[in-house]
């Protein structure tokens, strides 16, 4: 199976993917209404993951409509032991790549989230999963922005580990300032100017699943980080940084504000 995918699906990896589904659950399910998602549809979910996106549709369709999740990787296990104890019963996983995909008929809507940015040509596997909608169908996506994570008033340890995370990522070849970029891309596949929507998962220091997303993400990429050269001195380790994170936020009043999620939708001609 071809796969891109470099951040792995490690403990860590999969910690970090449950986390982002508390955090980011109502930005995304507020773009999914606002990209038409409705009862009765039949939806394909790219890039599923555990899963969160796919309940999300699940619960936006109903029990007249159906979601079937695609991931390369064996964490589709994990995503159909999680519907089976949620007890869904309108959600599917299968374990394909996107290029290998085969459809028995085309679906109402094609969504996504974080998973164009992983593919080594977003603009042709726009173009390749526009072709399972119907026409009059949808195709929406969401990508983040990793660039713009900011906190106000500037925390030093959060400004100095999100920049270390940053690099991180760029050293892996990921783009992190892709969900911006989905306009344009939408436009090269030849799907027209999309609708989009932003929304940013924000709080101090008494939110204690964005602070430790935030942690999670440091756990993940502190290896690549350290082999940067971007830890030691005052940086905290990710085991030291929640305390870290809670005390210095909490004494400056200060809010953190993670990747902002950019979602763009269009309807398939
Ligand atoms: C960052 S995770 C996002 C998971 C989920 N969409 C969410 O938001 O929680 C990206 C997922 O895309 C999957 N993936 C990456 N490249 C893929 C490909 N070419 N075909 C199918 N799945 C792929 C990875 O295995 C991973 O589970």
């Amino acid at each position: 199976m071809s796969t891109t995918y470099t951040l792995g699906h490690e403990d860590s990896e999969v910690r970090r993917l449950l986390l982002q589904g508390r955090v980011y659950r109502a930005d995304t399910r507020h773009a999914l209404l606002m990209a038409g998602l409705k009862p009765g549809m039949r939806v394909l979910d790219v890039g599923s993951g555990p899963g969160d996106v796919s309940f999300l549709a699940a619960e936006l369709v109903g029990p007249t409509g159906s979601v079937q999740g695609v991931d390369a990787a064996d964490i589709v296990h994990l995503a159909r032991s999680r519907a089976a104890e949620q007890r869904w019963t309108n959600v599917t996983f299968t374990q394909s790549a996107l290029d290998e995909l085969v459809l028995e008929e085309p679906v109402d809507a094609v969504i996504g989230r974080l998973i164009l940015m992983h593919l080594p040509d977003p603009v042709a596997a726009l173009r390749q999963l526009a072709g399972l909608v119907r026409p009059g169908g949808i195709i929406a996506f969401a990508e983040n922005d990793i660039a713009t994570v900011r906190s106000y008033p500037e925390i030093p340890s959060f400004r100095t580990v999100t920049d270390a995370v940053a690099r991180s990522f760029e050293s892996l070849g990921l783009d992190i300032s892709f969900g911006p970029k989905l306009g344009t891309l939408f436009q090269e596949a030849g799907l027209g100017i999309p609708r989009m929507a932003v929304g940013a998962p924000m709080g101090g220091a008494d939110d204690i699943d964005l602070l430790t997303y935030a942690v999670e993400i440091w756990r993940l990429v502190y290896p690549i980080a350290e082999g940067l050269g971007l830890t030691g001195g005052d940086v905290p380790t990710p085991d030291e940084m929640l305390p870290v994170l809670q005390r210095e936020i909490a004494a400056a009043r200060a809010s953190i504000m993670m990747p902002p999620q950019i979602t763009a939708w269009v309807r398939v001609r």
